[in-house]
């Protein structure tokens, strides 16, 4: 028997690299579309002769710049996995996007393939940083994309990366301020990380400190409007993102596209899965668990305390240490204070 599967889909394309991104894209202005379309299309051909006709709650097709992708491919896309699939009706499809690639034209085109939630790279409220950043879009333009996506019947998400140079509490605090004018049901708020590869990586920044990003966390956290539901993201009660908190539960998922890993469960086996064969291999049962606990304890619902996290965890750190980590439902999770030194704590935690 097979259980359901969500679906990742990689596009690894963006019409340029911004300052800070190490993920896996590249700067290419007119991909092969019709060569990357065909490897996705087999690629669901492969996974429907492996597992079958498998249920699909979600399906996430991330970057890169998905939504600088034609129309017609996309829904060729979507057609040929509602042909290969069982993707429920109300299955939530996210598509991520960056303002200056998506016009209200287009916008309808992805909802009429398909698409009900999207991701939209805002970044910031401020058109220097967002040069600084190395973003193509002003302000305007993403304010442009989030009234129309607004007017439509899908659910929208904006990203926004604090901590830059220069940021502290009270800058912070007037960002979530303007984000609530706005009006988000979700949001995704990324403490800038330096990644060694990136231009930013080679220029030395004069970064805020610990004590000064931890006040910047702590702000967002009293001043949006929304829930804090995971280290990084906000929503309002019932519009969390499906599809990562899937994840973040230990569900199956499947990776297609250039780079896309995924976890696949056959047979009663967990797999670690990279591409269409790539990688394909067996995962224990002991790895799997921890898996789920390094992102199950980011969730602030925490994760379930299934036989085989029971049997993962040090059951005497657990009940030595109420002050970070708290069982309650049948879940554990980590208290405020556990939160902010989760890496430490994990170590601690898994056997
Ligand atoms: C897969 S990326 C790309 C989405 C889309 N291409 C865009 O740029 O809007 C998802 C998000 O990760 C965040 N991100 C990427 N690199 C980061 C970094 N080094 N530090 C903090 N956030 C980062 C950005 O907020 C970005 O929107
Ligand atoms: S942040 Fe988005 S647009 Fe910028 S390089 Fe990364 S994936 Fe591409």
């Amino acid at each position: 028997m097979t259980v359901a599967h969500n679906i990742y889909i990689h596009v690894p394309f963006c019409m340029s690299k911004c300052n800070y991104c190490a993920f896996f894209s590249r700067a290419c202005a007119a991909p092969d579309w019709r060569k990357y379309t065909d490897d996705i299309l087999s690629e669901i051909d492969f996974w429907a002769g492996k597992l079958g006709r498998i249920d699909v709650p979600t399906i996430f097709f991330g970057g890169g710049t998905p939504s600088l992708m034609p129309t017609a491919n996309f829904s060729e896309i979507m057609e040929r996995m509602r042909d290969r699939f069982n993707i429920a009706p109300n299955a939530e499809i996210t598509i991520e996007s960056n303002p200056g690639t998506l016009d209200a034209t287009r916008l309808d085109e992805f909802i009429a393939a398909g698409v009900n939630r999207l991701s939209i790279g805002v970044q910031s409220l401020d058109d220097d940083e967002l040069l600084f950043l190395g973003r193509r879009h002003t302000v305007a333009d993403a304010l442009r994309l989030i009234d129309a996506a607004k007017s439509r019947d899908i659910r929208v998400s904006a990203d926004f990366i604090y901590g830059l140079p220069g940021h502290n509490a009270t800058k912070v605090k007037a960002l979530c301020q303007n984000i609530n004018k706005i009006g988000f049901s979700h949001c995704s708020m990324y403490e800038l990380t330096i990644e060694p590869n990136t231009p930013f990586g080679k220029m030395n920044l004069d970064m805020p400190s610990n004590a000064e990003m931890a006040d910047m966390y702590n702000t967002i956290d009293e001043t949006l409007n929304l829930s804090r539901y995971e280290v990084s993201n906000y929503a309002t009660p019932g519009f969390e993102c499906r599809h990562n908190q899937n994840i973040w539960d230990g569900d199956a998922y499947i990776g297609i596209g250039n780079g896309a890993a995924g976890r696949v469960f056959l047979d009663g086996v967990w797999y670690e899965q990279l591409g269409a064969g790539a990688r394909f291999e067996p995962i224990t049962t002991q790895s799997r668990a921890v898996e789920k606990i390094i992102t199950g304890l980011r969730t602030t619902r925490g994760l379930l305390l299934a036989p085989d996290i029971k049997n993962a965890i040090n059951m005497e750190y657990l009940n030595q240490n109420q002050e970070l980590l708290e069982i309650a439902d049948g879940r554990i999770r980590a208290t405020k204070r556990g939160m902010l030194i989760l890496d430490e704590l994990v170590l601690n935690l898994v056997k």
